[in-house]
């Protein structure tokens, strides 16, 4: 069992789910997920956000590993239930401890946990410090929208350490080590952590940027997140990586989604792909009728061109696709290059509105969209492969 420290006074009492399918009944967690909580030790002792109900016991056994017998303070940074599904029953085990968190905050704990005694609360604002003695002083910063609109992150100034929530969070359950240092899989959080970005946070871009803005000026030695390892060796370039991803910055290459019933749609992917590779373009195929939606979200949010190609259904854009463009739609996309192709066989649809769609967005759409009946002609072939050349023109020169 993990019973680590990130220092002397801050110990890890957080848990590994290796067993939960869907994260949010949802996205896929073939390496499963950490839900962190962080305890700090002052003269008083301060938990930092819970566990997920069905791992209580887990964080239970680490405090008890740990020689934890009181707790003074529950700090919550976010109420998301894989974090705050424990409250209720950790303020019952320690019955004289004090709930902080914002205004928002208090009314999430009352609603979902129905701890309706004001007398429990300390109520903080943005700003705010906390004094557990000993030189812990905790200063509580507001982030609107990273996720929730409660959300905050707490900073423990002695040591230099940024309890973030979720911000700078990551899939993956921890291995032997708690802090990044002492993992070896660290390519593996990356790639985990740009899927976790498209698929958790990607709508509330503009709030990364003001919550990476309102922290520039701390001098973090260590971030604790409530997903994945503890930053430290890598701090900076996680940073990085969520102000490259929350201001729409991308990688030259190109997000290729696209369905086929009988392989005719296929076939025009597969035209456009093999151009784009020729001209040195990184491709990344998605058939959304076969890969996970969050490895297409990941793409598309690392990559700066997205071109999507599907079937006439009853007059609607295939269902996969539709699907995959409703998603992108949701999540506010922007600054991409886009293209789009479609066919049918006596009405068509799909083109068409999937170059509206995008065009919606406001993703610049440099090549004329292809429509195919039936079948591939040589006309056919020449425009998606002139579609391609402008794409790639595109992506490579932006
Ligand atoms: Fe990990 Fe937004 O909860």
């Amino acid at each position: 069992m993990n019973t680590l420290k990130i220092s002397e006074d801050v110990l890890y009492v957080g848990v590994n789910d290796f067993t939960t399918r869907l994260f949010e009944s949802l996205w896929p967690l073939p390496n499963g997920v950490s839900y962190n909580s962080y305890v700090v030790k002052g003269e008083k002792t301060a938990l930092i956000d819970t566990v997920e109900i069905n791992h209580l016991p887990e964080m239970l056994e680490k405090f008890e590993a740990h020689g934890i017998a009181s707790l003074d303070y529950l700090i919550i940074n976010h109420m998301e239930p894989d974090h705050s599904g424990s409250i209720a029953k950790i303020t019952e085990r320690f019955p004289n401890l004090k709930i902080v968190g914002n205004r928002l905050t208090v009314g999430m704990v009352k609603g979902y946990y129905g701890i309706d005694d004001d007398a429990r609360y300390e109520v903080v604002k943005d700003g705010d410090t906390l004094d557990l003695g000993a030189g812990k002083v905790l200063t509580f910063q507001t982030i609107p929208m990273v996720h929730w609109p409660e959300t905050m992150v707490t900073w423990l100034a002695d040591e230099r350490i940024l309890f973030s929530g979720d911000a700078f969070g990551t899939f993956g359950a921890l291995g032997n080590g708690i802090v990044d240092s002492e993992i070896s899989n660290f390519p593996t959080f990356v790639d985990e952590m740009y899927r976790y970005y498209a698929c958790i946070v990607a709508k509330y871009g503009p709030q990364v940027q003001n919550a990476l803005k309102k922290l520039a000026g701390l001098d973090i030695k260590y971030i604790c997140s409530t997903h994945g390892p503890v930053w430290h060796d890598h701090a900076a370039e996680v940073v990085s990586i969520y102000d490259r991803l929350s201001s729409n910055q991308s990688e030259a290459g190109v997000t290729l989604i696209y369905g086929s019933m009988y392989g005719h749609t296929g076939k025009m992917a597969e035209i456009v792909a093999k151009r784009l590779e020729e001209r040195g373009v990184t491709v990344k195929r998605h058939n959304a009728a076969t890969s996970d939606l969050s490895e297409i979200l990941a793409d598309v949010w690392r990559y700066r061109g997205v071109v999507m190609g599907a079937p006439t259904y009853n007059t609607q854009i295939f269902p996969p696709v539709a699907g995959a463009l409703h998603a992108l739609q949701a999540r506010g996309l922007k600054n991409r290059i886009a293209g789009a192709f479609g066919s049918f066989t006596w009405a068509g649809a799909a083109c068409k509105l999937l170059t509206e769609g995008l065009t919606a967005m406001g993703l610049e759409m440099p090549a004329e969209s292809v429509e195919m009946k039936m079948e591939l002609t040589p006309e056919i072939t020449g425009k998606l492969q002139q579609m391609a050349d402008t794409l790639a023109d595109a992506v490579l020169n932006n």
